[in-house]
């Protein structure tokens, strides 16, 4: 008898065909060889930064006074640990953060996500309507991804160096006319992933003025959701501080999304989000509890250990491996890649640079990604079949503009490097790699 397969859900058909950036990765990864091929692709933190002694440490600390941490091996409370939201309150109103004060606090609530900032974001589009997102080109292609596989379409407006630019978000909210009723929340992270661009305090503002018109407009309030995943790590001190709108948030519509992936650990899975008490925390704190009651209780207690004993210390360090990091990285790129290069965004916070090249393709077929996987067909080139010669992998702007937005153009000439994970002798011979491909590129 003939039997179908499993029926998925719309979701689950969308999901079964692994994302085209994330199979570009896997690809690449399966025959990583260390020492050999270099990744400047993946968002992975520098090894160095992520404190060791100090979270074995923390974590001898935590199981030594169950006083304190009370059984930090078995489950948590949905909402977090309360030792660690108040290590995050405390961190906020101590450090000033963004302009933070005790009273900022009043009315908000603070809530840990159940596996780092990617599970409060994706628990959004579980607890809203599916619609529009309104968000910056380029755009965070992880999590913009997951959203159009739930079924809501995104919105990319182009960003400049001071981030989203507002004039054209207002021109397309006009433009959409009737349409606007059906935009459920905008998302704006700010130190962008890919560009690294910093959303500027004037923007912030304008963002915030923006949105409340909307929700007066449309009848109802719509979240603005900031992702700071990188806020720690403006490492240029030139750089004006960021300010926090829920400091001038005065309708209520302000959320804030933080990670201790970047100035910790990644692999501790901490994230939080803080907002206005409502229905729409309320329902966030319920979604963490559905898919696994709480981050790991022993790693909240962890970071709450390690925020309340020297994290500014820890950011600083973090921040100055970075800042050598990005302006060598920089000094390479005009030395090697700026004869093709027409813009180039980062270096004052997080760890990518996004380049635009001004007649080089870098999408997945282009000869320059071909030189640099060593997929060109050519013996000369790739090296054996069964031993190539080094690969670079990068991610290319065609995976970080929306396809359909106005960016997909120029996005075939972009790429995003990230200067985090490798150390600065695999960034030099991948940069140096990179313009043999442009040569390459030039002489087909
Ligand atoms: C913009 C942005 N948001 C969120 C995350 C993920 O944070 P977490 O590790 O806390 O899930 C990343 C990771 O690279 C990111 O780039």
């Amino acid at each position: 008898m003939k039997i179908r397969n499993i029926v998925l859900s719309d979701y689950g058909k969308a999901s079964s065909i692994p994302s085209p950036v994330n199979r570009m990765m896997t690809e690449f990864a399966v025959g990583f060889r260390d020492g050999i091929d270099i990744n400047l692709g993946v968002g992975y933190v520098n090894e160095d930064t992520i404190p060791r002694q100090q979270i074995q440490v923390a974590c001898t600390a935590v199981l030594s006074n169950p006083q304190k941490y009370r059984a930090s091996l078995n489950y948590g409370g949905a909402q977090g640990s309360p030792n660690l939201i108040e290590s995050i309150r405390r961190y906020h109103v101590d450090n000033r953060i963004g302009g933070i004060t005790e009273k900022t606090f009043e009315k908000k609530e603070i809530v840990i996500g159940a596996n780092g900032a990617t599970s409060l974001l994706e628990s959004i589009t579980h607890v809203l309507p599916a619609g529009i997102v309104v968000t910056a080109d380029p755009m965070y292609y992880i999590y913009c991804n997951d959203l159009e596989r739930k079924g809501f379409i995104v919105v990319a407006i182009p960003e400049d160096d001071a981030g989203i630019q507002t004039d054209l978000l207002r021109a397309k909210l006009d433009q959409i006319g009737r349409g606007k009723e059906n935009i459920q929340f905008f998302y704006v992270v700010t130190v962008n992933n890919p560009s690294c661009a910093i959303l500027s305090n004037h923007r912030k503002r304008e963002l915030v003025k923006i949105v409340t018109e909307h929700s007066y407009e449309v009848g109802r309030k719509i979240p603005l959701v900031f992702d700071n995943a990188y806020r720690e790590l403006v490492h240029d001190r030139t750089v004006e501080p960021m300010e926090s709108a829920l400091c001038y948030d005065e309708l209520g519509i302000v959320y804030e999304i933080g990670t201790l992936s970047k100035i910790l650990a990644p692999g501790l899975r901490i994230g939080y989000l803080m907002g206005p008490k409502g229905a729409f925390v309320d329902s966030i704190i319920q979604r963490t509890s559905d898919i696994g009651f709480s981050a790991p209780l022993i790693n909240q207690e962890i970071a709450s250990y390690l925020l309340d004993n020297g994290i500014e210390k820890q950011i600083e360090k973090v921040n100055i491996g970075y800042q050598e990091k990005a302006k060598q990285v920089r000094t390479w790129i005009d030395d090697l890649l700026s004869a093709n290069v027409q813009t180039c965004s980062g270096g004052s916070a997080g760890f990518y640079y996004y380049l635009t090249f001004s007649n080089i393709d870098t999408h997945s077929g282009s000869d320059f990604f071909k030189y640099l996987t060593r997929t060109t067909g050519k013996d000369d080139i790739d090296g054996p079949l069964h031993d190539p010669l080094p690969k670079v992998i990068y991610i290319p702007g065609e995976y970080c503009v929306h396809p359909h937005g106005e960016m997909v153009d120029i996005g075939k000439r972009q790429l995003r490097i990230s200067y985090g994970f490798e150390e600065l002798p695999q960034i030099y011979d991948a940069l140096k790699l990179m313009r043999l491909a442009i040569a390459y590129c030039k002489e087909i």
